[in-house]
């Protein structure tokens, strides 16, 4: 009996990368495991980002955009992180076997202090720490995420051996990112490097709240390179992405006709280019309007975040009493 946790930050409107990579499987997961729990990460958010103004809306949007993508709120558990405070207990907790080294070396703090080198805050170091206590709030073994998550998975099984070894039971299970058996997926950035991210260039992003124009502009805009001079040549990482887009959105035959325009060399990125937006405008058009209806209808939306909330609280609330009691807070009787 599988139970499932995932979330996103609320920085900004989800993208392709956020959809490809982890919404998708958030719901086929609905479907097929026994529980699920998906929510909004707004106090991780608070760790990079501050803006009291606009993060409301950023949680309705982002709790939009997964209805939008087919999650059902009567199948799964949809909330808010800062709804269930019971996780910051059991963050609490878990901080007591975080080693401050090891929260060090984790490559997305290095890659956040150099770029927000003037807010290396606790909450960054320990962001780790809050997700363990995410995702065994629910003690759940299966978490839906991409590529660059795999690490901080890693550090939630770390997390959970050692809170068991110490207080000598076997409560927490050792979660793992999952991607049905295969492997983790990282969509590019239209920038030719790295991955598409809201948080760091979201220029590089294919947003769902994109309009067409702004579709088609961003991706003619897409690095590419000279061109293939010869037959066979391999692809720079610029046009291995296009490809990559391509084959999320397109046709198969579209596909496999421009790779082996690609292969003989007779390739005009222009075309590909403009193949791409048409499928990209396609694919995201109606994402965008059933965003735009779900947020119209504001008390709807609220009525569904307040009720994931409290399923999620009780959930929660049975976690954070066994851990206490493993720790040892149990001092009254009755
Ligand atoms: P961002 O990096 O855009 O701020 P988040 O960190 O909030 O997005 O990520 C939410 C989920 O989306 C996570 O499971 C993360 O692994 C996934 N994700 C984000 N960007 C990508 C991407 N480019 N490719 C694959 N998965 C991604
Ligand atoms: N760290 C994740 C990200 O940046 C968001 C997140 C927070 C999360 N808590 C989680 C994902 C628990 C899965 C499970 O994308």
């Amino acid at each position: 009996m599988d139970t499932v946790v995932s979330g996103t930050r609320p920085t900004g409107t989800l993208h392709l990368g956020n959809y490809f990579g982890a919404v998708r499987n958030y719901v086929r997961l609905q479907n097929e495991a026994a529980k699920t729990f998906y929510f909004i990460a707004d106090y991780h958010s608070l760790t990079t980002h501050h803006q009291p103004d606009t993060l409301g809306d950023l949680v309705r949007e982002t709790a939009a955009t997964y209805i939008a993508a087919g999650l059902d709120p009567d199948k799964t558990c949809l909330y808010v992180q800062s709804d269930v405070p019971e996780t910051a207990e059991l963050y609490l907790l878990f901080n007591m076997v975080a080693y401050k080294g090891e929260l060090e070396k984790v490559p997305t703090f290095k890659e956040k202090i150099r770029k927000h080198d003037t807010n290396v805050n606790a909450g960054l170091l320990t962001y780790p720490v809050l997700m363990a206590a995410d995702i065994l709030i629910h003690r759940a073994n299966k978490v839906p995420v991409g590529k660059d998550q795999e690490q901080h998975l890693e550090m939630t099984r770390h997390f959970a051996q050692r809170f068991n070894r110490r207080f000598g039971e076997d409560y927490f299970p050792e979660p793992v990112a999952y991607n049905f058996g295969n492997a983790l997926i990282k969509v590019p950035g239209l920038d030719g490097m790295g991955k598409m991210s809201k948080s760091d260039n979201p220029n590089s992003a294919i947003l769902f709240s994109d309009e067409d124009k702004a579709i088609r502009k961003k991706i003619m805009k897409a690095k590419t390179d000279a061109g293939p001079t010869e037959p066979g040549m391999p692809l720079t990482e610029e046009v291995a992405n296009l490809f990559g887009l391509m084959e999320l959105v397109s046709a198969p035959e579209a596909v496999k006709s421009f790779k082996s325009s690609y292969n003989d060399a007779s390739i005009r990125y222009g075309d590909l280019k403009k193949q791409l937006a048409e499928d990209m405008v396609a694919f995201v058009a109606p994402f965008r309007e059933r965003i735009r209806e779900l947020l119209a209808d504001r008390e709807s939306l609220d009525r569904i975040l307040r009720r994931g909330g409290e399923q999620a609280r009780e959930s929660a609330q049975e976690t954070v009493r066994h851990a206490r009691a493993m720790a040892g807070i149990r001092y009254y009787s009755a």
